[in-house]
C-alpha cells in the first residue's frame, strides 16, 4: 500500500480521500462515500454541455504535464468533426521513479472510472480506454474489478441512467518504453502500433485513436472530475490557486524520514511540501530538491519558497512534470545526477528528432566527461549552448523538459559543476574517480 502523507487539518481531499479502505474495489462503500453522484449530476442535471462548462468554470487544468484546460479539451472533442468519439485515460505513468497514478489508480478506481464517464458523456464517446501501465498489475486489477461492478450496477453500461448514452469502459495494460506516456504515442500504441509522437496540430481532439476525436487525459487529472461535478465548480475553483484552482498529488522521495505521497492546494510552497515527509536523515542538511521527476530542475535551498504551480516552478527553471520531488542532501553530487537523469531522458528519446535525438546524448556526454574527470575547455559553454538550441527546436516536449536537469545545475550550482569541468573534482565526493574539494554549495 502507497504511503499517504499527513497533511495540516482541514486541506482538502479531492483525490486521497478514502485512500486505505478495506477494498477500494468494493462498490457498495465506494457509493456510500459518494461516487458516481458526480456522473449522475451531470447526466441529469447539466447535460453534455453543461458538464463542460461547469468544468470550465472550475478552472481544472490536465495533470500530465502540459496543464492544458480540460473544459477547452472536451469541447475541442465534443465538436469535432466524426460520428465516433473516444476518452483516453492516461495512466501509463511514464516516469519509473514515480507511483502517483499508481497510487490513485490503486486506491480510487471509481474515482477515475467516473471521471472516465463523464468526460465520455460529456464528449459524446460511447467507447473509452483506461491505458495502464502493465507492471501495475493491482491497479489493473482493481480497475478492471470497479469497471466490471460498475457495468452490473448500471453505472456504466448500455443507456447510462436512461439518458440514451452507451458508455463503455476498457481497462487495458499496456507495456513499453517511456515514450508511450505521450498522448500520441499512446494511442498508436493502443492501436497495437509501434509509435513516435506526431507533430500537432491536428490535436488527438481532432484526430486521435483510430483517426477519431478523442479526449486524452491524465488520470490524476479525471480523477478529480466526479468531486468537481458533484461539489459544483465554485467549491473546486476556491482551492489553491486562483489562476490554477484545485489539488494536485506530489511524491517526496530522497533523504527524507517519511516518503510518500501527498495532496496539496496548487500554490503550496515547495518547503511545506518537503516538510510533509518528516525531517532530513538524521544529522544530514538539505543540498536540492530535483522537482519534476526524470526531467526534473534541480532546486537549491533558497528556492524552496516557491509556490508549487506551473507558472511558479517555471520562473525558477522547473516544471511539476511527472509530480516526484526528490529531496538530496549533502551526500548527493548534483552533476551526477543531473547526469543520470540525462542519460536516462537521452536513452529514452524515440530518435524522430535529430536535435533530440543527438543533441540529448552529447548533453548526457558532457555531464559524464564532467563526472568521470575528463571534462574538456570548451565543454561549459556547449552545455548552455547545446540546451538552448535543443529547446529551440523541441517537436514533442520530451527535450524541451529533458535539458531541465542539467541546465537547473548550470544556473544554481555553477560552483560545483565548474570544480568537475575545470578541476576534475567533485566536492560531494561521489563522482569517482575524481577528488574531493571543499567548493560545491549552491551560488
Ligand atoms: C515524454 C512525455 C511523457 C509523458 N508522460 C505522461 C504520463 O506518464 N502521464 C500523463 O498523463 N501524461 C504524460 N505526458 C503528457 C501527455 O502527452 C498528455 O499531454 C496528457 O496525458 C494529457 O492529459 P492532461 O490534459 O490531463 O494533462 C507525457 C508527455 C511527454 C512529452
Ligand atoms: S523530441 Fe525527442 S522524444 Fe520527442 S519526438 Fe523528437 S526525438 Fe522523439
Amino acid at each position: 500500500m502507497t504511503t499517504l502523507l499527513a497533511t495540516p487539518a482541514g486541506w482538502p481531499r479531492v483525490l486521497t480521500a478514502g485512500f486505505g479502505a478495506a477494498d477500494p474495489a468494493d462498490l457498495d462503500a465506494a457509493i456510500a462515500a459518494g461516487a458516481f453522484e458526480g456522473l449522475k449530476r451531470a447526466i441529469r442535471t447539466h447535460g453534455p454541455t453543461g458538464t463542460i462548462a461547469l468544468l470550465r468554470a472550475s478552472g481544472l487544468r490536465g495533470r500530465g504535464g502540459g496543464g492544458y484546460p480540460t473544459a477547452d479539451k472536451w469541447h475541442a472533442c465534443a465538436t469535432a468533426d466524426g460520428t465516433v468519439r473516444h476518452v483516453v485515460a492516461n495512466g501509463y505513468e511514464a516516469d519509473p521513479a514515480t507511483h502517483i497514478a499508481k497510487a490513485l489508480m490503486e486506491e480510487r478506481p471509481y474515482a477515475i472510472v467516473e471521471g472516465v464517464a463523464i468526460a465520455a458523456f460529456a464528449v459524446g464517446a460511447t467507447e473509452s480506454i483506461i491505458a495502464v501501465r502493465a507492471e501495475y498489475g493491482e491497479a489493473v486489477r482493481r480497475l478492471q474489478e470497479a469497471v466490471a461492478r460498475a457495468e452490473a450496477a448500471g453505472h456504466i453500461g448500455a443507456n447510462v441512467l436512461g439518458s440514451g448514452h452507451d458508455i463503455f469502459i476498457e481497462v487495458r495494460p499496456l507495456r513499453g518504453a517511456y515514450m508511450i506516456g505521450e498522448e500520441t504515442v499512446l494511442l498508436k500504441a493502443l492501436e497495437g502500433k509501434r509509435g513516435q509522437p506526431e507533430q500537432r496540430p491536428p490535436y488527438p481532439t481532432e484526430r486521435g485513436l483510430w483517426d477519431r476525436p478523442t479526449v486524452v487525459n491524465d488520470v490524476v487529472t479525471l480523477g478529480a472530475v466526479g468531486w468537481i461535478v458533484a461539489n459544483g465548480a465554485e467549491a473546486y475553483a476556491s482551492i489553491g490557486e486562483a489562476a490554477t484552482p484545485g489539488t494536485v498529488l506530489v511524491q517526496v522521495a530522497g533523504a527524507v524520514e517519511e516518503p510518500g505521497i501527498a495532496e496539496v492546494p496548487i500554490g503550496t510552497r515547495l518547503r511545506d511540501i518537503v516538510d510533509l515527509a518528516g525531517k532530513m536523515a538524521s544529522g544530514h542538511r538539505l543540498k536540492a530538491v530535483a522537482v519534476g521527476g526524470v526531467t526534473g530542475g534541480i532546486l537549491p535551498p533558497r528556492e524552496l519558497d516557491t509556490p508549487y504551480s506551473a507558472a511558479a516552478l517555471r520562473e525558477v527553471g522547473a516544471h511539476a512534470g511527472s509530480g516526484s520531488i526528490l529531496v538530496a542532501d549533502e551526500r548527493t553530487c548534483v552533476v551526477d545526477l543531473a547526469t543520470l537523469l540525462t542519460r536516462y531522458c537521452a536513452d529514452e528519446a524515440c530518435g524522430k528528432a535529430i536535435p533530440c535525438r543527438i543533441g540529448l546524448r552529447r548533453l548526457a556526454e558532457i555531464g559524464e566527461r564532467a563526472v568521470s574527470g575528463h571534462a574538456r575547455p570548451a565543454d561549459p559553454t556547449l552545455l548552455a549552448d547545446l540546451s538552448t538550441d535543443i529547446v529551440a527546436s523541441a517537436l514533442c516536449g520530451h527535450e524541451r523538459a529533458a535539458v531541465t536537469p542539467l541546465t537547473s545545475v548550470l544556473r544554481y550550482f555553477r560552483p560545483e559543476l565548474d570544480e568537475h569541468l575545470l578541476r576534475s573534482a567533485c566536492p560531494a565526493g561521489v563522482c569517482h574517480p575524481i577528488g574531493v574539494t571543499s567548493a560545491g554549495s549552491a551560488t
